[in-house]
């Protein structure tokens, strides 16, 4: 696990965006898992400003992202297909097909996170990962006391998790009850993980996460166990890290090449 403290969120984007530059110069048809929430939206900014600007080329590009609610058509404002398609996919050269979200108005709930799995795996699993972090410690949608080996499936989210959302809804009682959310098991096998969090109301978790027990109750601390994650945090959100200075000095202390991103693998 990589902890890099970042002055801001648009430098932490800065660094996820020459990761992901990196990963598709060596793997043109790379598969990308995405996700949705405030936080992952500095990223995507950088992202269509290395298409525009740069000529980023996502051509070759799968995405699979993390999760979806229950009930709402992907034309719905509040929906993650929606948000996708604004704050990204209609913003690069991603082929259209080749983007997934859950469907949220599938009939047969099951049968669409089974077939969720299966697509992960016929286009050999998920590449690179993009994690932002529930104030209560979810990864995706996984809630505490979600099975850290979970797969993708229907959940029910927490109060604490509509009351975080309601913002984008009209009001409290609009946001759905349930989504289809990879599972943690989904997440521990993509390849590489990076997980973002910002600003002092994600301090306690990401410390919790991060440096405290392994446990159901705090899903993202799951990401203790994988081989190749980053944590990419601002000031704010690293604030209440024990080992804060260690992780600078680590940071500071690599080669050029290797803080700028282009390393895939540290
Ligand atoms: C939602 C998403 C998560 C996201 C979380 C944090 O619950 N399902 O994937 O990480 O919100 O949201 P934000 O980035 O807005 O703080």
């Amino acid at each position: 696990m990589e902890v890099i403290i970042q002055p801001t969120p648009e430098d932490c984007a800065a660094i996820g965006g020459r990761m992901v530059r990196a990963l598709l110069d060596r793997k043109a048809n790379a598969v990308l898992g995405l996700a949705t929430g405030s936080t992952p939206v500095p990223l995507y900014q950088e992202l269509v400003r290395l298409r525009r600007e740069e000529g980023l080329d996502f051509s070759g590009v799968t995405s699979f992202n993390l999760d979806e609610y229950v009930g709402l058509p992907g034309d719905h404002p509040c929906s993650y297909r929606f948000f996708m398609q604004q704050q990204l996919f209609n913003n690069i050269n991603i082929r259209p097909e080749r983007t997934h979200v859950p469907n949220g108005l599938a009939v047969d709930i099951k049968a669409e996170c089974n077939a969720y799995e299966s697509a992960i795996q016929a286009v050999g699993g998920i590449d690179l990962q993009v994690l932002g972090l529930g104030s209560d410690g979810h990864i995706a949608f996984n809630e505490p006391g979600s099975s850290l080996g979970s797969r993708t499936r229907i959940k029910t989210l927490t109060r604490k998790t509509r009351e975080d959302n309601a913002r984008f809804f009209d009001s409290f009682d609009e946001v759905p009850q349930h989504c289809i959310t990879m599972g943690v098991g989904t997440i521990m096998e993509c390849r590489k993980l990076l997980l973002f969090a910002f600003g002092e109301a994600k301090a306690e978790i990401i410390a919790k996460a991060v440096e405290g027990p392994i446990t159901s109750m705090v899903p993202a601390s799951a990401l203790q166990l994988h081989q190749n994650v980053k944590i990419l945090v601002d000031e704010a959100a690293g604030s209440r890290l024990q080992q804060l200075d260690y992780y600078k000095e680590v940071f500071t202390k690599k080669p050029d090449w290797q803080r700028a991103g282009a390393n895939d693998d540290a």
